[in-house]
């Protein structure tokens, strides 16, 4: 049976991930792989509820991180390992990367508490413990600030995030950065500042490398 494929996408609010998470499905389907697109936070009926609330409701860090964290379990449970378990690939619009981003970095979170979270809330019966369930590769859209605030402006309604000044989406970039710089084997650092058939050859050309896409 084919292994179970956990990808997760992430980059500050305008840096251009959803067509890309859609051409990949396309093309991993085009291969004859099942695929299971979804997105945190949300990706169940409990976790989008979770979802509208973190996304709109004015709250303390640690609720917010909490929140993320609450819909990331039932997630986990509920659609991620049973994909994995089944041998799909799991495209996931960001993941606890985005914890640490916008929460941690951003919002200036304790990133040890974060960590703790982490610990707990990924801890599942199919891997083996000292390991947490983490993507098996993360695609991180890369933008700097400026351009992707100018990208977002006048799109649509933001929400809390899309909201934040740019010195934010600096924090949460650099956020991304420190997550990258720790664990540089799960990252595929793109760059966002190009036309979007550049970028989406980035992508291809990252996931060819490790063995991904045929
Ligand atoms: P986003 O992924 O940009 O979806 P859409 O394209 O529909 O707006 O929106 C999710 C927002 O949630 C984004 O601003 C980042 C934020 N977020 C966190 O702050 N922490 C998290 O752990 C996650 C998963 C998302």
């Amino acid at each position: 049976m084919t292994r179970g494929l956990f990808i997760s996408f992430e980059g500050i609010d305008g840096a251009g991930k959803s067509t890309h998470i859609d051409a990949l499905a396309a093309a991993l389907r085009a291969r004859g792989r099942s695929v299971v697109l979804t997105r945190e936070p949300g990706g169940t009926p409990l976790a989008e509820k979770l979802r509208a609330l973190a996304l709109n409701d004015p709250m303390d860090p640690l609720t917010e991180a909490l929140l993320m964290f609450a819909a990331r379990r039932d997630h986990l449970l509920q659609v991620i390992e049973p994909a994995l378990a089944r041998g799909d690939a799991v495209l996931c619009d960001r993941f606890t990367d985005a914890t640490f981003a916008y929460q941690g970095a951003g919002r200036g979170f304790d990133l040890q508490v974060l960590a703790g979270l982490e610990r707990w809330v990924q801890t599942v019966p199919a891997v083996d413990a000292p390991g947490i369930r983490q993507p098996d590769l993360t695609v991180w859209f890369d933008l700097a600030p400026a351009v992707a605030a100018q990208r977002l402006a006048g799109a649509r309604v933001p929400d809390k995030f899309e909201s934040q000044p740019q010195a934010f989406f600096a924090r949460v970039a650099a956020g991304y950065g420190a997550r990258a710089a720790a664990d540089p084997g799960r990252f595929l650092r793109v760059d966002a500042d190009q036309p979007r058939e550049a970028v989406w050859r980035d992508v291809e050309a990252g996931l060819k490398q490790r063995g991904l896409l045929a």
